[in-house]
This record gives C-alpha cells, sequence and structure tokens, in this order.
C-alpha cells in the first residue's frame, strides 16, 4: 500500500528547503521501492518547524520537522512512513499545541488539502456554502453575511455586510467584485497563505459575493511578490471553470461568474482600495477622493465590492455554517476570528487563527514562546507598518477592534511584529515617516511633504538638535497628518511614531540611552 507524504508548496516552507526535500524524499523512496503518495499541501503555520513532513498513519498525520535533506535516509531508516521514532519526529500534527489551541475557520483546510486539487476542496467540506447560496436570493446571502458580524479583514474593520448591501441596492448594469490581495504590510502573510494554500475557498468566497450583490465579474489584484499565490489561483481558477464552479452558468443555475487575476506593480499604496481601483484600470496607481464611494462608483465606475483575501475568505464558512454559528467566536463587535500573523523577533513564528479576545501576552508567549533571542520583548508593533507600538504594559489589552482604539491601536490586517530590549525606538519612528515618504502617492501634501519633513525632525531629534523644540514640531507635524491627509497612510502615519515617542521617550533622549539629550527633552 502506498504511503501518503504532504511536504508543504508553500513560499515560506519552499524558503526553508521545502523543494530540495521532496526532491530527496522522492529519489530516496526510488532507491528503496518505496510507494509513495507525495502531496505538496499548504503550511500548517508553524514557521519554525517548517519544512514540516506529514505521514499518513492509520492515528492520523505525524509531523517531522523541521526536515534538512540530510535527515532523509535517516526518516527512511527510521520507518517514517508508519510513522516511525526519529528525532524529529512531533507526533500527531493535530495535537501539536500551537495548532490544537488554534479556532481554525477560514484556515479550516490549509495545509491539510492538495491546493490545487478541487475533487480535494469538495471533500473537505468545499463548495456547500456557495451551493447553499444558489437557492438563496440575493438579500437573504447580503443578510447572512451581515449576522455574521464579519468586519473587513484588510485594516479598516468596516462591516462587509452593509458594504454589500450597497452594492446590491445600486442599479447598474455591470457590478464588480475585487479582491484586494495586495498585501503590503510589514509581517503579514495571512492573505497569501490562503490564496497557496486554499486558492478555492477565496474563490468561491468571491463567487458568493457576486451572488449577493449581482457582479458577474472578479478580479483578484494580487501583488507582484506573490509568484506561488499567482500560479496556485490560476490553476484553481481553471480548475473552477472546466468543473463549472465558474462561468456563465454556475453549476447549472444560468448565474454567470467570471474571475481573472491581475497583478500590481509593488506599491504599498495600491493596497489601498481606491489606488488599486486605478491600478487595475491600467492608470497610476493615485489615491481617489471620496466620496463617491467604490460600493457606488469603483471600478470603471460601476459598483464595486472590494475586500480583502481573508473577508472574502471567510464568507463559505458563514454561508455554510450560517451568520450565527461565526458571530458566536469573539467579542463585543469583534465577532468570528482573526489571523494573526506573528513576525519578527519571536521564537515560534506563524499563523494563528484564534477568536477576537485573545491577548497580546498570550500570543507572545504561550503561542510565540518568548523572543528568539531570549531577551524581553519590549515593544510591539501590531497592524503593519501604519500600526501603533504597543509596550508591555498593554500586552493585556484583548484583540478587539474597540478595545484597541480605546489605547490609540489598530489590530489592522492582524500583524504582529515583535522587537526584543535591543530595539531603538526613535529609529523606528523615524522608518515610520520614512516609509511613508517612500510610498506616498503624492496627492496631499500633508503626507507628501509632511512625512518627508518628518524624516528631517526625526534626523535631528536623534542628532540631539534642540531636542525640545524638535519634538514639539514632530507633534504638531503628526497632528497635521492625522487630520488632513486624504487616505490613511499620511492619517495614520502618527501611529507608529507618536506611539514610539509616548510609550518609549527615554529613546528620544534619556541620558540614560547615551544620548546626550538637552534638559527640555
Ligand atoms: C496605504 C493603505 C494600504 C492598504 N493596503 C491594503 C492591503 O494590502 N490589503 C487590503 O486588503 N487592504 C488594504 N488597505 C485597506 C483598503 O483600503 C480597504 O479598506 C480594504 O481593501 C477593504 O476590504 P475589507 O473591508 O475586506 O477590509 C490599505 C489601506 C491603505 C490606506
Ligand atoms: S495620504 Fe499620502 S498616499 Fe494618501 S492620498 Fe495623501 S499623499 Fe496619497
Amino acid at each position: 500500500m502506498s504511503a501518503s507524504v504532504y511536504i508543504p508548496c508553500d513560499s515560506s516552507a519552499l524558503s526553508l528547503g521545502a523543494e530540495r526535500v521532496a526532491e530527496a524524499v522522492s529519489i530516496e523512496a526510488v532507491r528503496r521501492g518505496a510507494d509513495l503518495n507525495l502531496i505538496r499541501n499548504g503550511s500548517r503555520g508553524m514557521f519554525w518547524l517548517e519544512p514540516l513532513v506529514e505521514v499518513v498513519t492509520p492515528e492520523g498525520r505525524i509531523a517531522y520537522g523541521p526536515v534538512q535533506t540530510k535527515d532523509v535516509v535517516s526518516l527512511f531508516e527510521e520507518n517514517f512512513l508508519s510513522g516511525g521514532e526519529h528525532p524529529l519526529r512531533l507526533g500527531l500534527t493535530d495535537e501539536i499545541a500551537y495548532l490544537k489551541n488554534q479556532e481554525r475557520l477560514t484556515f479550516a483546510r490549509v495545509g491539510i488539502t492538495d491546493p490545487v486539487s478541487l475533487a480535494d476542496y469538495l471533500a473537505h467540506g468545499g463548495y456547500r456554502g456557495l451551493k447553499r447560496a444558489l437557492g438563496m436570493p440575493a438579500a437573504a446571502i447580503v443578510k447572512e453575511v451581515t449576522d455574521s458580524g464579519l468586519r473587513g479583514r484588510g485594516g479598516a474593520a468596516f462591516p462587509t455586510g452593509i458594504k454589500w448591501n450597497t452594492v446590491l441596492n445600486a442599479a447598474a448594469e455591470q457590478k464588480y467584485v475585487v479582491c484586494n490581495a495586495d498585501e503590503g504590510d510589514s509581517g503579514t502573510f495571512s492573505d497569501r497563505m490562503i490564496m497557496e494554500g486554499d486558492p478555492f475557498v477565496l474563490i468561491e468566497g468571491m463567487t458568493v459575493a457576486g451572488l449577493a450583490v449581482g457582479a458577474t465579474q472578479g478580479y483578484i489584484y494580487l501583488r507582484v511578490e506573490y509568484p506561488h499565490a499567482h500560479r496556485n489561483l490560476n490553476a484553481a481558477i481553471e480548475s473552477a471553470y472546466q468543473a463549472g464552479y465558474l462561468g456563465g452558468d454556475i453549476l447549472g443555475s444560468g448565474r454567470r461568474f467570471d474571475l481573472e487575476v491581475r497583478l500590481g506593480a509593488g506599491a504599498y499604496v495600491c493596497g489601498e482600495e481606491t489606488s488599486l481601483l486605478e491600478s487595475l484600470e491600467g492608470k497610476r496607481g493615485l489615491v481617489r477622493f471620496k466620496p463617491p464611494l467604490p460600493a457606488i462608483q469603483g471600478l470603471f465606475g460601476q459598483p464595486t465590492v472590494i475586500n480583502n483575501v481573508i473577508s472574502l475568505a471567510s464568507v463559505p464558512v458563514i454561508l455554510d455554517k450560517g451568520g450565527v454559528y461565526y458571530r458566536d467566536f469573539g467579542m463585543g463587535r469583534s465577532r468570528g476570528t482573526l489571523p494573526i500573523q506573528l513576525a519578527g523577533n519571536i521564537k515560534h513564528p506563524g499563523l494563528i487563527e484564534k477568536a477576537f479576545g485573545i491577548t497580546l501576552r498570550e500570543l507572545l508567549y504561550e503561542y510565540g514562546g518568548g523572543s528568539a533571542s531570549g531577551r524581553p520583548i519590549r515593544a510591539v508593533q501590531v497592524g503593519g507598518p501604519l500600526g501603533a507600538y504597543l509596550p508591555e504594559s498593554q500586552f493585556d489589552v484583548p484583540l478587539d477592534y474597540e478595545a484597541y482604539t480605546e489605547i490609540w491601536a489598530v489590530l489592522g490586517h492582524g500583524g504582529i511584529v515583535v522587537f526584543d530590549d535591543t530595539v531603538d525606538m526613535a529609529r523606528m519612528a523615524r522608518y515610520a515617516m520614512e516609509f511613508c515618504a517612500i510610498e506616498s502617492c503624492g496627492k496631499c501634501t500633508p503626507c507628501r511633504i509632511g512625512s518627508t519633513r518628518g524624516v528631517e525632525v526625526m534626523d535631528k531629534i536623534m542628532a540631539t538638535q534642540d531636542r525640545a523644540r524638535n519634538i514639539a514640531l514632530l507633534r504638531d507635524l503628526c497632528d497635521t497628518m492625522l487630520n488632513s491627509s486624504l487616505c490613511a497612510l499620511g492619517g495614520m502615519t502618527p501611529y507608529p511614531v507618536l506611539s514610539a515617542l509616548n510609550h518609549f521617550p527615554e529613546d528620544f533622549g534619556d541620558e540614560s540611552r547615551g544620548w546626550a539629550g538637552d534638559a527640555a527633552a
């Protein structure tokens, strides 16, 4: 009987040698005459264990990791194809605490199935949501999503049902569904993992969105830096067309939905929804004034649903199990789960899908195992490059949109980047201004000019020049950027800058940290 072995084709695993390990396992199996069914899955999201090799046994899938090519011969020698003992054996994959304690709704199949096999997707509950949606009136689909409490996972946390309802009620010949797969935030990779590890769930979610609002054309705006996601999305779209899940007559219903992937060109601001639409129309990625909202006048001037990958990929489980099932997870007005991405100076980086309400402290220590350097964790940036830095005193605040608003922080796309006590927070503040200066689309003055002046002011503060005056100037500048930028790139750059200054003032002038600061700082 052939043994089924899973080795990820996810790019995080590939970057750690998964391709070479897969080759070595295949060659060794041939050499030994072992009958092997090698499946390339997505990643389970435990990056410190990648490449993670799994073998199917009667007890379940047994994991070995991190496996390097030099380990392959000994794995065969110790009979890993039957789950044999080996120093790299981790036991049943599903029993690994990091994974076992998660609540995987959106990521239910990632790492489990062959991402580009439609049969595997169907065997694991795929397309149940679409089948249900096909029998529902459009308004009932929108209501199910509204009832789920789903809020956009791209950053702004706008209620998805309300957005869809606006598009549903907009009269037009042609409407569109656009998936924002630009994923530009530092330390984030959940969109990538879905697109590489379970592309059908995104395709299903977009098809349901099309039925819900009356859109017949969808586009996935994918960042060019994701070639593996591009390949898997195109393979899955092709299979979905062949099997009648996309096209002019979805599963014989007479309903149409077409879908294409379009590549971005590498600008952070093209993740902002209106400049994304400009880019998708073939123009330079420049932010548009709002109103009109994209839901009323979006792509090519037509009503458009634009949602993040995770928002859309959460729709199939909502349609399958019901909005009430989904909203039972979470706290307050933050319903369902958030795929949290743990990165930076952390021992166990990876993807943790949990209901809202978990704290940073639990994530950093119970999941993350503390810093990779072994030094104390000093600051954590949550929500990408425009997110605030949180000090240890805020590690017990639950991950909840409103709780984070109260402490002047954001959850954004759920990215968490960890820094130990060697970090210089003034340098991080300068970096935030520099990032904004480089990525600014240039349309409005507070961002275009303000960020450049911000870098200069930070340089003066760091050079201990007239520090008190320059810190006051920095605050003034941040105030202008916050209140008068056209979009959140300029409008949120003050979050990392001011949180660094407010929580870590010693890095902006405390003599004990080695700077000959002036007395007023
Ligand atoms: C500078 C900037 C960059 C953004 N980048 C992304 C991104 O990469 N992916 C994303 O989904 N949303 C991004 N957003 C948020 C989008 O503008 C928009 O809110 C989102 O696509 C809406 O989808 P959602 O409601 O499902 O979150 C960005 C916003 C700004 C201001
Ligand atoms: S804030 Fe920056 S990125 Fe946004 S519109 Fe203004 S210049 Fe462009």
